[in-house]
């Protein structure tokens, strides 16, 4: 599903150059749960965006799906994203004005899909996520894990292959942190392929691959046994 190749992130500003990612090689298979951990500006959100088709690398390749995408304009990658790509947040993201219902519609609205559809596919979304009961909520009516669980609802909505999750329990006490992890588990043990930034040693443990990085390198990778548990 994803493949990088030399993969190199630069950001200039007026004073700085910052290099975010350098020369970083990766595979991630379909159906694969993988964790990226490391510390607080070796690059992860910088890899996750690039993965998700939010931004271009400065160099390298970078493979999603059988397109070499580093040289897509804004607009092919954002055409590539829809329907293929569910972003999850450490702050949710959601939008304050609409409700949770019209929230989860968002991805529908913007593939087309007429309203009937809409319906069936965003009622079953917040189902699999035990949230239709809040269907007519509005986002700062609900609790922090109820927030996670409705953005995880918009992210699989409209059939995403890839879930990234950058910190999704970052803002969540244990017990609903773990609620959204096991989610997500069962998000991935039904086909759908998972990377995930976090700190937390406890949600990698998830993961059936921890990608270690450093400085904007990748240091290591551990395949983990006991997935899943
Ligand atoms: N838009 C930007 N402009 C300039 N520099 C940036 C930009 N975004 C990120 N950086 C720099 O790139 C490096 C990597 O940032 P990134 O956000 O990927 O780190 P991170 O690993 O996600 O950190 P954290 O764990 O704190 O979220 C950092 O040194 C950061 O300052
Ligand atoms: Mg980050």
């Amino acid at each position: 599903m994803i493949k990088t190749k030399n993969l190199k992130k630069v950001y200039v500003t007026e004073e700085v150059e910052t290099t975010a990612l350098n020369d970083v090689n990766l595979e991630i298979k379909d159906g694969e749960f993988c964790a990226i951990m490391g510390p607080s500006g070796c690059g992860k959100s910088t890899l996750l965006n690039i993965m998700g088709l939010l931004d271009n690398p400065t160099e390298g390749e970078y493979h999603f799906m059988d397109h070499e995408i580093s040289d897509h304009s804004e607009r092919e990658r954002a055409q590539l994203r829809k329907g293929n790509i569910g972003f999850i947040f450490q702050s949710f993201n959601l939008i304050d004005e609409l409700t949770v219902f019209e929230n989860v519609e968002l991805p529908l609205l913007y593939l087309g899909v007429d309203s009937k559809e809409r319906k069936e596919k965003v009622e079953a979304a917040l189902e699999r996520m035990g949230m239709m009961h809040r269907r007519n909520h509005f986002p700062q009516q609900l609790s922090g894990g109820q927030q996670q669980r409705v953005a995880i609802a918009r992210a699989v909505v409209a059939n995403a292959k890839l879930i990234l999750a950058d910190e999704p329990t970052g803002n969540l006490d244990s017990d609903h942190g773990d609620e959204v992890m096991k989610l997500l588990a069962e998000l991935n043990d039904a086909g759908t392929t998972i990377v995930m930034v976090t700190h937390s040693p406890h949600d990698a443990d998830y993961a059936r691959r921890v990608i270690h990085l450093f400085d904007g390198h990748v240091v290591t990778e551990n395949m983990q046994e006991g997935f899943h548990v």
